[in-house]
């Protein structure tokens, strides 16, 4: 990944399909001085993201497209990245699978977060399975978003001690703790 060069942030979009809260962490994140992203555009695959408040909020274009037919909702998102010169993605809850095309368009600039300690539990209901296999730590991921779910490198993790109360919500609001962490971290670690 190219270095982050004079004071020139790196045009990034979060796409979301939630509450995006690791949205708005790194909104505030983006405005730190040295941080190395600004955060122009938040994509939605659905209007009732609650997480889309933070286009108004913070001033932020929005762009929401569903992914019914995902070449369509893609070529459309494309477009608008290329006009909007954005060359960063960070996936922050968002849940539907970018194709192998997209992914190729835009080759090693994609991150994603992921609520495990990778290359345990890909997919969806991590916290879920982490305590029905009484798991001592859970954790939480960013890499680089690949074709394979789940499976591109690693940038950094986070371990999270399971207690013996711990149910998956209390687990997941653990781990979202220490998402919001981790996040800006992982980008500082790839641009600086
Ligand atoms: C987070 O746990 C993230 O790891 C997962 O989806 C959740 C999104 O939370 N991919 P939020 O929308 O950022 O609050």
């Amino acid at each position: 990944m190219a270095k982050l060069t004079g004071l020139k942030k790196i045009k990034t979009a979060v796409f979301i399909s939630g509450t995006g809260s690791n949205l708005n962490n790194l909104i505030k994140f983006s405005k730190i001085k040295n941080s190395p992203v600004s955060i122009d555009l938040i994509f939605s695959n659905t209007p009732k993201a609650k997480g889309l408040r933070f286009s108004n909020q913070f001033n932020i274009k929005k762009y929401i497209s569903s992914f019914k037919d995902t070449k369509i909702a893609e070529a459309k998102i494309l477009n608008l990245l290329n006009k909007e010169n954005i060359k960063f993605i960070c996936l922050a809850g968002f849940m539907r699978i970018l194709s192998k095309s997209f992914i190729k368009n835009f080759n090693g600039k994609i991150v994603n977060m992921h609520p495990s300690l990778l290359p345990k539990y890909k997919g969806l209901d991590t916290h879920i399975k982490a305590i029905k296999n009484k798991d001592k730590v859970a954790g939480c991921t960013v890499h680089f978003v690949t074709e394979k779910l789940d499976s591109g490198k690693i940038i950094l993790q986070k371990e999270v001690k399971i207690s013996k109360k711990d149910t998956a919500t209390s687990l997941a609001k653990k781990v979202l703790k220490q998402e919001h962490k981790l996040y800006p971290a992982a980008i500082k670690k790839i641009f600086n």
